[in-house]
């Protein structure tokens, strides 16, 4: 297995370019399985959990074409409505095929995701609300088999903000017959691209990114040219990059719209961010003040930047509260972090972190995709080396993350 090998003490310097979001590509590869005619996607990160969604569709019969980071979809000749547990089970976004495949062919066989490492996260919204739109649905043998002859628009509230259940009964009211209005709707950016993307396929969606969206049917959605939205949660996690070590970065194809309430917390802790239409510039002297951290839904501070500013907390002045409410099992970067030296106390959904002056290196284990990443910032700024084992974590999520590090001055090296 691969690891990471980073030297520590370098304050960060130089300019790199965000990726498309992965987040946002999942979806609306997932997308094209509503289309008649070929989608054609740019900004599409090299990234695991990308080429995983694109064999799952190429096996139901779509065909990819790739060349950099652009991606051609055409799914004009599906031969199969089902997502194997073989696919299934090494990415829970795979449950994103579920909603299109019934709106297009009025069934779909779809492996239940197992659980994850950060906690349960089941998919019974996604499955009521799809029931709401009149699709019958029974989970046998570990999979979900959902058959509708025509899904007919409901009104469905969410009694939980879910970002996927949202885009996966987003994309099934596309082709409903009338129309659905989704209430309590998740708002994430994420979210809006794949509004954005399916308008241009011909849907007729209103209140993308706000918490009521309306979707009225349409008889069918062909292609259409579609641009990924940037990665926020890559551009977060360099910025706190830049925050801990010292340095002065920019940050190309970043929108500091999106990141309000991470730009928000990075000023709270003493770190200087500018922005303009297309880029973030973070600077910092090093010196920084604990911030305290409550995740929530959009625009509230993120889940996926939970991981990264306990990171930054670990090494700045003071004490910090770092409460998670999206899931219950999302601290596995504690035990590794106190590995480093880190002085952290976990009490329920809440970790309470006491900045020390210096984190030493030592070897650490990845276990889920953002504590992989907040485990890599640690190591930026540990005294000595510091080995991160299990890092096919980050390459679900990181493009050319060690290319990205060191073209900003980082000592990074991955070994097998
Ligand atoms: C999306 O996951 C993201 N993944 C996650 O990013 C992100 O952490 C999460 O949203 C929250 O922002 C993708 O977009 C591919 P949820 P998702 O449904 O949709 C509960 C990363 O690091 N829930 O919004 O699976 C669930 O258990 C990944 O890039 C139900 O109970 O998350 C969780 O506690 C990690 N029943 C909460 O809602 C459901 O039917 C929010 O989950 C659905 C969700």
């Amino acid at each position: 297995m691969d690891k990471l090998v980073i030297e520590g003490g370098i304050p960060l310097q130089g300019e790199i370019t965000i990726s498309g979001a992965k987040n946002a590509a999942l979806p609306i590869l997932c997308a094209s399985l509503l289309a008649e005619t070929p989608l054609k996607l740019s900004a599409v990160a090299k990234l695991k959990d990308v080429g995983t969604t694109i064999t799952l569709l190429e096996h139901m019969g779509v065909q990819a074409s790739r060349s950099e980071d652009r991606v051609v979809l055409d799914a004009s000749h599906i031969h199969t409505q089902e997502a194997p547990y073989e696919m299934v089970k090494t990415m829970r976004a795979s449950i994103l095929v579920l909603g299109p495949l019934l709106a297009r062919f009025g069934h779909a066989r779809v492996s239940l995701p197992g659980g994850c490492a950060i906690g349960s996260r089941p998919v019974d919204l996604h499955i009521k609300g799809l029931q709401a739109m009149g699709a019958e649905i029974h989970i046998e043998h570990g999979y979900i088999e959902a058959r509708a002859s025509k899904l007919k628009g409901a009104r469905y509230f969410m009694d939980m903000v879910t970002v996927t259940g949202t885009e996966n009964l987003m994309m099934a009211a596309c082709l409903a017959d009338g129309t659905t209005v989704l209430e309590n709707a998740a708002k994430e950016p994420e979210v809006v691209d794949l509004a954005d993307c399916l308008i241009k396929m011909g849907a007729r969606i209103e209140g993308a990114g706000t918490d009521i969206i309306t979707i009225h049917g349409v008889e069918r959605l062909h292609g259409c040219d579609h641009q990924v939205v940037c990665d926020r949660i890559e551009a977060g996690t360099y910025m706190v990059a830049a925050a801990m070590t010292g340095g002065c970065v920019k940050l190309n194809n970043a929108r500091a719209d999106l990141l309000d309430a991470v730009i928000e917390k990075l000023r709270d802790a003493g770190v200087t961010v500018e922005s303009d239409a297309t880029s973030i510039t973070v600077k910092s002297n090093g010196k920084l003040k604990a911030v305290n951290i409550r995740t929530a839904p959009h625009p509230a501070f993120p889940t996926d930047m939970q991981a990264q500013m306990m990171a930054l907390n670990t090494i700045a002045d003071g004490v910090a509260k770092v409460t998670e409410t999206i899931f219950e099992n999302r601290f596995m970067h504690v035990q590794e972090m106190q590995r480093l030296g880190a002085q952290i106390e976990v009490e329920g959904n809440t970790a309470i972190v006491r900045g020390v002056p210096k984190l030493e290196g030592a070897t650490v284990m990845a276990t889920d995709l953002r504590a992989s990443a907040s485990l890599v910032l640690a190591a930026l700024v540990a005294s000595g080396e510091t080995i991160i084992e299990r890092i096919y974590h980050l390459d679900r999520g990181y493009e050319n993350l060690e290319e990205k590090l060191t073209a900003l001055g980082a000592k990074v090296k991955r070994t097998s």
